[in-house]
């Protein structure tokens, strides 16, 4: 639908909005009539490049052809089946996905906090079989961020955020240790501990990659202690970090990965990995989902896994990802860039990063803000380096406006 096709004007719009919706987001003030690859356009067709990617959502950019025949055509096929039949998108998906990553089961969900529930489900389920009833606890990072459910709000190292903040007591059986600290997790793992579950760079938290000492170590950790290295790779998986999944920068394996975001292709849906052992604490009835492996979002994600793997689109965030934070690092008032292939955080010295990104918007890049000091790009892996030249031209001209 475009606005056109309304009789609306944007300002009607968005009152519409104002007034029916319950509003937790702080929106642009723009209204996204259309998109194509690696821009959205505004209802008079004004380009704005796009460095969110619907938070790392569009890698393979916005309306790819591929992914659009693949939802049209299966949306004339089958709409939705829930799953007790066997349907073709789920098989062939779930065959690639776990090939692709060398696991060897899937359990397909619609989002990122819901495949982190399974995640949790899973581990939690697996312990206290096969340890005994207490054996659920699992240990997260500080400045974690897992999603929006209780089970990973919980998860969530971040007790004074908003998303924790006013909702009463967290799911127990989670506990926090440093982030990068692996002599922390050390103390915070006791006897009833199953599990320490982590993002490779934290993403929400400020855009912090875990170092290889500390990757490695926690799989260390898990094997000597028996517990499960639970990996969540909703932010950084699908070749966002230069690598098809995060993990495989570390020379390590997860016994349960989570992934949702960019696997889609823009359809929403997320999914775990296991190993076959840890997958056998999912019996018969124990978890499940209506809509997790529908049709639609299964044939999507087929077509955007295809399209990242034949393009190479992990090698090409790797080489554009170099490219962009060299060019970042050459501004002023920027302490640090940091990040891994197209998933990189500027932290400010002095600028606010919600003026910057409004200053930003108003020259016709979307960006978003973490915290008060730090931007984040995570634009589309189809991004050229023109592009990138562009936005380093505008962040440039931004941070100038803000400094004089
Ligand atoms: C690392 C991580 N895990 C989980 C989530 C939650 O995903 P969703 O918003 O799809 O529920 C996010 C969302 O930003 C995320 O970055």
């Amino acid at each position: 639908m475009r606005l056109k096709d309304t009789g609306l004007t944007a300002e009607e719009l968005k009152a519409l909005v104002n007034k029916y919706m319950i509003e937790t987001y702080e929106r642009f003030d723009f209204v996204a009539d259309r998109a194509k690859g690696n821009y959205m356009y505004d209802e008079n067709d004004t380009p704005y490049l796009d460095f969110y990617a619907g938070i790392a959502v569009n890698s393979v950019g916005n309306c790819n052809e591929k992914v659009v025949k693949a939802v049209q055509d299966q949306a004339a096929t089958i709409m939705q089946t829930f799953n007790y039949p066997y349907t073709v998108p789920q098989a062939l998906l779930a065959e690639k996905i776990c090939t692709t990553i060398g696991m060897d089961k899937i359990f397909f969900q619609n989002t990122g906090t819901e495949a982190n529930e399974a995640m949790i489900k899973m581990a939690r389920k697996y312990g206290v079989e096969k340890y005994g009833p207490k054996r659920y606890k699992i240990v997260t990072a500080a400045k974690s961020f897992h999603g929006r459910t209780f089970g990973a709000m919980s998860a969530t190292g971040q007790p004074d955020n908003a998303c924790q903040v006013g909702f009463g007591d967290m799911t127990p059986g989670f506990s926090y240790a440093k982030f990068n600290d692996l002599e922390d997790f050390k103390a915070k793992v006791d006897d009833d501990t199953i599990a320490v579950m982590v993002e490779p760079i934290q993403g929400e938290g400020g855009v912090n990659p875990a170092t290889p000492a500390f990757m490695q170590g926690l799989r260390k950790l898990c094997d000597e202690k028996h517990m499960l290295l639970l990996i969540d790779e909703v932010q950084t998986g699908w070749c966002r970090t230069g690598k098809i999944m995060a993990y495989m920068h570390y020379g390590i394996k997860p016994d349960i990965v989570s992934m949702a975001k960019a696997m889609g292709g823009g359809m929403p849906i997320g999914a775990i990995c296991a190993t076959e052992e840890v997958s056998k604490a999912f019996t018969m009835g124990s978890h499940g989902t209506t809509f997790g492996g529908h049709p639609v979002c299964c044939a999507a994600s087929l077509a955007a896994i295809t399209e990242m793997l034949d393009k190479d689109l992990a090698g090409k965030a790797a080489e554009t990802g170099e490219y962009l934070m060299a060019g970042l690092r050459k501004l002023p008032h920027v302490k640090e860039v940091r990040g891994k292939g197209l998933m990189i955080g500027i932290e400010f010295t002095d600028l606010g990063s919600v003026d910057m990104k409004h200053e930003c918007f108003h020259r016709h890049m979307l960006t978003t803000a973490i915290g008060s000091n730090i931007m984040r790009l995570i634009p589309p892996l189809t991004v050229t380096k023109e592009e990138c030249d562009k936005a380093i031209e505008i962040i440039g001209e931004s941070i100038d406006a803000l400094s004089k």
